[in-house]
Order: structure tokens, then sequence, then C-alpha cells
């Protein structure tokens, strides 16, 4: 698209100009912006430059940190620094079934791993590059002139790392004049794989807020399993694009069930998938009773441990899109 690419060789020439010689620091998530920030600075500046770092909180959904490596190679990443952190989120997490609790722990283990591997890389003198939005310039901004603040009110990481290099004017953010929809467009025009771009919004502190109570590495796995299945059940059906954000909840709950003879207590999980704008308010997607049959049926078949499947017809307001 004309206007996107000339957005794009605008910015490419911004960033260029701001990050002069200095090597820049991207912290991938994952999920559309901070990828498609990657994206940018990979076109901009040399490959040698641009340092991309992903940690892996072992709260990801099932084959996550594959495809993000996957997704960033490809676009042409040489310094893609894949973190396994997996310990230093999952132990504290340990016996916490608080879910501010649980939020506090990952903020802060995000600080501390954060801090750690930049340090260890070397790179502490970096810029640092970042993907705020339009809309995360204004909702901030109000009534501090424009000196914006970065995150959304529950994205968790106050990050001390961010606060330091905005009052060292050692920003860039690529993407502070567009809307979700430009960030996807501005995507695709980078050439970043669509399935990348359209995916659905995914919370910062991961399954960790989908798994209700207490976190274990046995409860991970059985979500990862079920979300799997939700969400290529969706695409496979062609509705996955019709949802603004679609996934499964594990609940703290066994319930009776039947297998063969015997009388067995599985977890039971809930589907949750909702049309929004902007997250803000949330409707439930209508499905047809026959597709909410089918998935469930396969989850309870292929994911041992699940024995009852609930879908929540809950809106926004008065529930929340996440249940905790
Ligand atoms: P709620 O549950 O508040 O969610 O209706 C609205 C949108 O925000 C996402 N969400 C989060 N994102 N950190 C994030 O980065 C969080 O702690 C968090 N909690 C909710 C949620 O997935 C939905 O898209």
């Amino acid at each position: 698209e004309w206007n996107m690419h000339m957005y794009m060789e605008e910015a490419a020439e911004d960033i260029r100009k701001q990050a002069g010689s200095k090597p820049v620091l991207l912290l991938i998530s994952g999920g559309v912006d901070s990828t498609v920030v990657g994206g940018m600075l990979l076109k901009s500046l040399p490959h040698d430059q641009v340092h991309l770092m992903y940690i892996d909180t072992g709260l990801m959904r099932k084959n996550e940190s594959v495809k993000v490596e996957k997704t960033l190679k490809a676009l042409g990443a040489t310094h893609l620094h894949i973190i396994h952190a997996e310990k230093d989120f999952l132990d504290p997490l340990e016996g916490v079934s608080d879910p501010e609790k649980k939020r506090e722990i990952i903020g802060d283990a995000f600080i501390r791993v954060q801090e750690r591997e930049i340090a260890r890389l070397g790179v502490e003198n970096s810029i640092l590059a970042q993907g705020t939005l339009y809309t995360d310039m204004i909702e901030s901004g109000k009534g501090v002139g424009n000196k914006a603040k970065v995150i959304k009110s529950h994205h968790n990481v106050r990050s001390p790392l961010v606060e330091r290099k905005r009052e060292q004017g050692l920003i860039i953010e690529p993407l502070s004049k567009l809307y979700k929809d430009e960030v996807r467009a501005l995507g695709i025009e980078l050439g970043i794989d669509p399935d990348v771009v359209n995916r659905h919004p995914f919370p910062g502190p991961g399954l960790a807020v989908r798994i209700i109570g207490e976190i274990t590495r046995e409860k991970l796995q059985i979500l990862r399993e079920a979300d799997h299945i939700f969400i290529s059940e969706l695409k496979a059906r062609g509705l996955y694009h019709n949802i603004w954000q679609a996934f499964v909840v594990l609940l703290p709950v066994r319930s009776v069930g039947v297998t063969g003879d015997a009388r067995e207590y599985g977890y039971v999980c809930s589907l949750r998938a909702i049309i929004s704008r902007d997250g803000m308010t949330a409707d439930v997607y209508p499905f047809e009773m026959n597709d909410l049959l089918e998935i469930s049926s396969r989850i309870t078949n292929q994911v041992r441990h699940i024995g009852r499947v609930a879908y929540d017809i809950s809106s926004k307001p008065p529930a929340t899109i996440e249940w905790e």
C-alpha cells in the first residue's frame, strides 16, 4: 500500500538518524507490536547493530518461542537472544494463587531477568526501541504534557530500564504515530507473516492469568494443549479472524467423569471467545452450537486431564476479558 510504504521509508530514515552507529536493543514479547518494531529496526539498520531479546517465561503458549525465533530470523535478525528463564518465573510463583501477587512476581522477574541479561550481553549502553502505539501515548499523556508513559494500566512492568533510557533520551518509538490496524498494515508492508501480524492479543503475564489459582508446570502443560486445540480449531473452521481474542482458562476445580468403567476426576476448563474493538468492552462470540460441541469433545478426548469444558458467556462489562 502506497501510504504505508511512504510511512515505512520515513520511519526508517528517522530510526537511522536517531540510532547513528549505536547499538539498538529491543525486548520482544512475541506480540504484534514488538515484532513490527523488530522488522522496522532490521529494515533500517545494519543487522549487526540490532539486538533482539526474547524472554521465555515458561508462561507462553505451545510452540510460541520457536515461532518467535523463526519469525525474527526470517526478518534477518542476527543478534537474537532467546533467554530461557522459565525457572526465574515459575519458582517464585510456586504456591501463589492471588492474581495480583502473581502479576507482581512476574513483573519483578521480568525486571530482574532483563537487567541480568543486558549486563551479561554487554548491551547496557544501547538505545532502547519500544513498541509504543499512538493510543498508549494519549492514554498516558493526559495532564503530564507530552512526557508519554508507555505502559497500559495493567501492563505489569514498571520498568526501571525504560525510565532510565527515557531520561537519557535513548528511546526509539517507531510506532508512536500509529493505531493498531496501521501497525498491522506496516507489518504486512515489512513482509512479516500475516499469521503473526493478525494474531489475537496475548497478555504480558501470559498463561499465568489463565490458570486460576496456583500455577504448576503440569497445569501449564495441560492448558497449553487445550489452548492449542481451541485455537487450531478456530483457524480450521475459518472463525479465528472473526474473533478478537480467544483462549482457554484452566479452573482450580476437578469434576467427576467416566472413562470406560471408572470414575475419574478431571480438570474443568472454560473457553473464552469475544469480539471487541479495543478490549475495553467485549461481547461474547456467538458460536454455532455444533462448533462448541465438536471443539469440546476434541479437548476432552485429547487432553487427558481435562474432563469437562464450559463456555464463558459473560460480556465485558460486567466481566473482564481475562478471568483474573
Ligand atoms: P481485561 O481482562 O482487563 O483485558 O478485560 C483487556 C485486555 O488486556 C489484556 N490483559 C493484559 N495485558 N498484562 C497485559 O499485558 C496484563 O496483566 C493483562 N491483563 C489483561 C487482555 O488479554 C485483554 O486483551
